[in-house]
């Protein structure tokens, strides 16, 4: 295998590819009216949630929203590197798949995941070349076994060790700047991010290094330095100590989230090996649907100070519109002072394992926090806890849990669970759900109509109808600088230039661009596919509405900018002839 594989091979491969029969072979699918159905490979479930629709070429699971192409699917099912799934699609399809010369791309991802992991092996060697270091680590309590199982290794003090060992070539420090690991100075001149510290490699999910985190073994500022957002490395959605929880158990369980590093390795020392951190960051949404996909019940331990407080409403936050029956999130706040570590070390597993069964759980927490907030003791006080649960509750799915959690509610304001669910339900929500007709749970529209922009809406139109954007006019976006006009003014122009392509054509497409997985997320947003629903006429509306708030946006800039100074002649006419059009200057 060498060669870049041609991207267009890649979509007459996905034109072709009839997702049904690579998705029906693994798992047993069944029809339901356009699209097929079946209970979701990629987390525990008894309905069936997960969807595949032949016409988009587009699998999602409602469920743990996974989602993806047929060569997505292979990949995740099959645990294939992209490479392999087209080799594997194009083989079953008697399709032969040919190679273009030049390689630079594809070999670039594995030379930098070959160099990670060079560089990871040099960090090790150091650290048992270093004494101090290694007492560092015994002074923590933690052993030469759990050590070499999260891979530590020590970043020796000094400016280039790292540049001087793996920097020979300009290519090389091109490729040492491109995974974080060195920094350019102004004069053009380089040197190692990593100084002095014990290093914790981040691992993907197939046990890849991607990152560093680095910690002093003093008291520096600052304590932990992470490697940068690169290429191989998304903080938002690692998630620190995962590839190894999965190395060590067979079945996960349960799942708890800590804060640090030393939280995770601390714990899996005591024998606790389900702990996972997220990395310097606020929960997010990719990080909780890691979680689930691999369990139902997820704790989350912060410190019992503010901080930790306040990270863990953010988490409960995020976390609401995967809450659902059956599934099981806790908060465990340990005593003032201590963190997962050094509880578990003072303490022993056993007492960590019983804070965890003792964890508040989801409501309790969200009850409690908002109860501080208001005097509970006048009337004044318990409407106001209800109004401010009001938005909370509505971000959960509808189902047992909801109901629950409102009716605790209720009691504890003091009203009829009836009164309270009247209040707290969102009118605009319950009758989008009204207006489904007879397909039950889901709204239809609301997603196209809730869509938090113009732009997004846009995208998700034409990722789903691509034949509707064949007629538009993208030049109507140049003067609009709203964020995602670019990718929406590329997504368009690509359908102009490939007519027959389709969702998962697309999706393929950006496989290998960040934006891929927000166009993923678009393309799983149901879409209304109603009959007289005319996706051309709605996205040409876009596109208008799109036009005139940039004429607008552009007039307020020029007229704003008229009053720092004198405006250039072609600003001026610039103005005089925007103003006529979206009618704000005479
Ligand atoms: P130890 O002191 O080694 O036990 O670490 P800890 O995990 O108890 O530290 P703390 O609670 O201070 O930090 C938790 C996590 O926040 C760390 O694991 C880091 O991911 C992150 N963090 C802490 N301090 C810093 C810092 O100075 N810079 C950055 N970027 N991240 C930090
Ligand atoms: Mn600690």
């Amino acid at each position: 295998m060498s060669g870049l594989i041609p991207q267009q091979f890649v979509d007459d491969l996905i034109a072709r590819a009839d997702i049904v029969e690579v998705i029906g072979h693994r798992i047993q699918l069944k029809k339901a009216g356009r699209e097929f159905k079946a209970v979701c490979p990629f987390h525990e479930e008894k309905s069936a949630s997960f969807t595949v629709s032949p016409t988009k070429g587009f699998y999602h699971c409602f469920g743990c929203g996974a989602h993806g192409t047929a060569l997505g699917f292979l990949m995740e099912y099959d645990h294939m590197s992209f490479v392999e799934a087209v080799e594997s699609l194009a083989h079953s399809m008697g399709m032969e798949v040919p190679r273009e010369e030049s390689q630079r791309p594809a070999r670039r991802y594995d030379e930098l995941f070959e160099l990670m992991q060079q560089i990871e092996r040099y960090f090790q060697a150091q650290l048992k070349e270093h004494g101090a270091a290694v007492d560092y680590l015994k002074n923590r309590g933690i052993d030469g076994a759990t050590a070499k199982r999260f891979g530590i290794g020590l970043a020796p003090a000094g400016w280039s060790n790292v540049l001087d060992r793996f920097g020979n070539s300009n290519e090389a420090i091109e490729r040492l700047l491109a995974v974080g690991l060195i920094i350019r100075k102004d004069n053009g001149q380089h040197y190692d991010r990593f100084r002095d510290r014990i290093m914790f490699p981040i691992r993907d999910g197939r046990g890849r290094t991607i990152g560093f985190g680095g910690r002093v073994m003093g008291n520096d500022e600052p304590k932990y330095l992470n490697s940068p957002e690169t290429v191989l490395f998304h903080k938002g959605r690692e998630l620190y100590g995962l590839y190894e929880a999965r190395q060590a158990l067979r079945n996960i369980q349960q799942l708890v989230v800590v804060e640090g590093y030393m939280d995770v390795v601390g714990l899996a020392r005591h024998g606790i090996d389900f702990a996972v951190a997220t990395l310097g960051t606020a929960t997010t949404v990719d990080h909780l649907n890691n979680l689930f996909r691999l369990c139902d019940e997820v704790y989350f331990s912060f410190d019992g100070d503010r901080a930790g407080r306040a990270a863990a409403w953010k988490a409960l936050e995020i976390a609401l519109p995967q809450v659902r029956e059956g599934r099981q999130i806790r908060f465990v706040f340990l005593p003032e002072g201590q963190d997962p570590d050094s509880f578990v070390h003072q303490y022993g597993a056993g007492a960590f394992e019983k804070a965890l069964a003792g964890g508040q759980p989801l409501s309790d927490f969200l009850i409690d926090e908002l109860a501080n907030q208001v005097d509970m003791n006048s009337v004044d006080g318990r409407a106001r806890l209800a109004e401010l649960a009001k938005p909370l509750i509505n971000r959960i799915p509808q189902g047992v849990f909801r109901e629950l959690l409102t009716a605790q509610l209720a009691e504890k304001i003091g009203l009829p669970v009836a009164r309270l669910d009247s209040l707290i339900t969102d009118r605009s929500a319950a009758q989008a759900r009204r207006g489904t007709g007879g397909t039950g749970m889901r709204p239809r529209r609301r997603a196209v109509a809730g869509s938090p922009s113009v732009v997004r809406r846009a995208i998700a139109l034409v990722l789903h109808n691509p034949p509707a954007a064949a007629g538009l006019d993208a030049t109507l976006l140049d003067k609009v600088s709203r964020p995602g006009t670019g990718l929406l003014k590329e997504i368009i122009e690509m359908v102009q230039a490939e007519p027959d392509i389709t969702t998962a054509g697309l999706l393929e497409r950006w496989r290998n661009h960040e934006k891929g997985q927000h166009l993923g997320k678009l393309a799983a947003l149901e879409m209304p596919d109603l009959e007289d629903f005319d996706a051309g006429a709605e996205l040409a509306e876009c596109l208008q509405q799109l036009a005139v708030s940039g004429a607008r946006q552009r007039v307020e800039f020029l007229i704003e900018k008229q009053r720092v100074t004198p405006l250039t002649e072609a600003e001026r006419s610039e103005l005089r002839s925007l103003g006529r059009g979206s009618g704000m200057v005479g």
